[in-house]
This record gives C-alpha cells, structure tokens and sequence, in this order.
C-alpha cells in the first residue's frame, strides 16, 4: 500500500468491498465443512493452479500502469513461482482421493465453486476500480 502512495494510516481501514468478502466467507464456508473433497477442489485447482495465471496478468496490468518496481509486486510474483509448485502437490494429494466418479464429481465441483466466487471478486473489482 505504501507503494501505491496510501500512508500508514490507510493499513486496515480499506473498507472490503461485498464481492471480496462473499469470496472470503463462500472460501470458508466451502473449506470448513465436513466435505473433503470439495474443499480440496477449492483450494488446489482453484486456488494453487489458477494463481499464476492470474497474478501474471495482475503484475503486468501494475507495471503498464503504476511506478511499481520489481520489489513493490514481489508478493505477487513470489506466488507465480510457489503456487505452480503447490498446484504439482495438490495434484498428488488428489491423485489419491479420486478414484471414484463421485469423488472427482466433488473436487470438480469444489475447484467450479471457487472460481464462481473468484470471478465474483474480480469483477467487483473491476466495478471499483473502473466503474460499472
Ligand atoms: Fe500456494
């Protein structure tokens, strides 16, 4: 935040717009009850493998158009390097608990879930930033 010029007194009083605290509480929900496979769904495909794509986009959109260095983004292209990695050990652990139709049912529909509330983020987003 410093580097986008907010001052110290700005860290935590960003008011959280609705989308991202649906796709905070919906990440909760999907993850704290009782389905296993649902929730690994929305964490490793979901989450671990579609990160570095999206961060990709993030830290180009950020150096086209603010005076963000290498360093001010190193969060996000930290993750665009640990995260394709943590998708290679998700897809293991998931590797073991898919052996049924059903099963995949669920992590397919745990990763759709996830990213349903993801775009809902991004497009929240997108309105506050640029408008509706
Ligand atoms: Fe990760």
């Amino acid at each position: 935040m410093k580097a986008l010029g907010l001052p110290d007194e700005a860290w935590g009083r960003v008011k959280i717009l609705p989308e991202t605290s649906r796709f905070i509480e919906g990440h909760k929900e999907m993850t704290r009850g009782k389905d296993f496979l649902f929730a690994l769904g929305a964490i490793g495909p979901g989450h671990e493998f579609s990160i570095p794509t999206m961060f990709a986009y993030l830290i180009e959109g950020l150096k086209k158009n603010t005076s963000l260095t290498d360093e001010d983004v190193e969060y996000f292209s930290l993750h665009i390097v640990e995260d394709v990695e943590h998708a290679v050990v998700f897809n293991k652990l998931i590797s073991r608990h898919v052996e049924t139709e059903e099963g995949q049912k669920r992590l397919r529909e745990g990763a759709l879930q996830s990213l349903a509330y993801r775009k809902t983020f991004w497009d929240g987003l997108h309105r506050a930033v640029f408008g509706a």
